[in-house]
């Protein structure tokens, strides 16, 4: 009897579990949608810039094809306007480059902002970091810390599994839902454009899967053509 107990505690217990998976794998953004008054197109471009990342910064298929653009969306009519773009790279995912990289470019003196550190951890607070794969879980809470007001991802962590990258099972989402304490809030779009970023992270481990644009096989790898 006890055990029929802990059977039917454990079957609900997975009940809830595949429940919480199944809302995860629902994707957030909708091609239809304008969310935070930002149209589907608007979030297109700026995943796509995201992408391009890769090439303007290592190639057009590095291996570890992280790729991030942080945009100002506030700049009123058309597109918003880009700050920075980071890309994965030795020691430092695409985000945690991006952050840097717009922390430099938001207090250069010599740039168009000239912001003082404080003031550039203020402008966060009003930006959008577009990423083309879902963040790792110590990512997700660097975007939360620098208090984002979107943060919007392509291929889901559940996908790049699928693909077969090891990752730390811990969604975006759960993140953010455990960071309450914080002072900014962070809108999350999950699964945007994935139709274009999946692509980046399909051929890795699938020696049958087609390079990105600009890369052919070399040696089982992907590589840039000359
Ligand atoms: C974003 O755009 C608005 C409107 O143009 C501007 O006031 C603000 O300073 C911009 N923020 C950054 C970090 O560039
Ligand atoms: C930083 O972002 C700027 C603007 O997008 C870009 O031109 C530059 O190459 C980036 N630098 C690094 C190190 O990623
Ligand atoms: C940048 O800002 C500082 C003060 O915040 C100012 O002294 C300096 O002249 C500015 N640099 C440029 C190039 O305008
Ligand atoms: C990917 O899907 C979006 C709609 O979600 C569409 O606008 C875009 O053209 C598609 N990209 C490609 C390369 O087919």
């Amino acid at each position: 009897m006890a055990g029929m107990k802990a059977l039917l505690r454990l079957s609900l217990l997975w009940v809830s579990i595949a429940t919480q998976t199944a809302a995860h794998q629902q994707p957030l953004a909708d091609s239809r949608l304008a969310i935070n008054g930002v149209p589907f197109a608007t979030r297109a471009y700026w995943m796509r810039v995201a992408n391009q990342a890769l090439s303007d910064l290592v190639s057009p298929c590095p291996f570890g094809a992280f790729g991030t653009a942080i945009v100002n969306h506030t700049s009123g009519e058309g597109l918003g306007e880009l700050v920075c773009i980071g890309a994965n790279s030795i020691g430092s995912t695409g985000e945690i480059a991006a952050i840097n990289n717009c922390t430099a470019v938001l207090t250069s003196p010599t740039g168009p902002y000239n912001l003082t550190a404080s003031q550039a951890q203020t402008a966060f607070k009003s930006l959008s970091l577009y990423t083309n794969a879902e963040s790792c879980p110590m990512c997700a809470s660097a975007i939360r810390w620098a208090g984002f007001k979107e943060y919007i991802y392509g291929t889901s962590i559940d996908t790049l599994i699928e693909k077969g990258w090891g990752q730390i099972r811990i969604a975006s989402a759960d993140v953010f839902a455990a960071s309450y304490d914080l002072s900014a809030a962070t809108r999350l779009m999950g699964e945007v454009l994935t139709n274009e970023t999946d692509p980046y992270f399909a051929w890795q481990y699938d020696p049958e899967y087609a390079c990105p644009v600009g890369c052919g096989r070399q040696k089982g790898s992907c590589a840039k053509m000359k």
